[in-house]
């Protein structure tokens, strides 16, 4: 018997995620719809206090208006220092429009004068899935590193010429983009999430 298709959204514009995306559900029964498939799906504002919350409002109010599971993310750094922030403010830390050279020397600036040992921080993504009727599955990963004294480094993108991962002397943005998606926040929710969604889906279709 051909197993059957199940048709699933990406809650994302960022064509960026789209290919990641893209590449952790190769393999499995799924055919991947964007929001260019859906142009009349609402706008969500982003107001959750948690990255599971944004996460999981993003992708309820997706599949809710369009009829299939939709899986969206939300990520972000949180510093030790400074009680986990930016967090969920990640991009608009710097005041709404902030680009994210702004919104990175902000974040160096509350550091000013702070020791090494004292500038630990982690990468963090949520992603989630959820169907029409509002059940949800998530996974979070990590990528934990330490805050630089200076930008450095001129790949990737957001804070990762600040972010220099455990057990590496260079920044996040001084990686190749390959070894960057291997260790990354969102490389690690997406192994964990490729684990748990194979049983949901097939949930979906029982
Ligand atoms: P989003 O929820 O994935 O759109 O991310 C929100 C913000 O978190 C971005 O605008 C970036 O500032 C920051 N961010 C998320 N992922 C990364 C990353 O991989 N590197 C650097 N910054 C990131």
């Amino acid at each position: 018997m051909v197993p059957e298709t199940t048709e699933m959204i990406l809650g994302t514009r960022n064509h960026g995620k789209i290919a990641e995306f893209r590449s952790l559900f190769k393999g499995m029964q799924i055919k991947l719809l964007s929001f260019y498939d859906f142009p009349d799906v609402p706008p969500v504002v982003e107001d959750g206090k948690t990255f599971e919350e944004n996460a999981a409002k993003k992708a309820k109010t997706i599949a809710k208006a369009t009829g299939r599971i939709a899986v969206s993310d939300d990520s972000g750094l949180e510093v030790d220092f400074l009680n986990a922030v930016p967090g969920v403010y990640s991009a608009r830390f710097a005041g709404e429009r902030a680009t994210d050279r702004e919104n990175a020397r902000k974040v160096l600036k509350m550091l000013d004068g702070v020791a090494w040992e004292e500038r630990s921080a982690r990468f963090v993504c949520v992603i989630c899935a959820a169907t029409p009727k509002g059940k949800t599955i998530s996974a979070e990963g990590t990528c934990a590193g330490t805050i630089s004294f200076e930008m450095r480094g001129s790949h990737g993108f957001g804070y990762d010429p600040i972010l220099v991962p455990d057990g590496y002397q260079m920044t996040m943005a001084e990686m190749e983009p390959e070894l960057k998606n291997s260790i990354s926040h969102r490389a690690d929710a997406m192994n964990k999430f490729r684990k748990v969604l194979k049983g949901f889906v097939q949930g979906q279709k029982k």
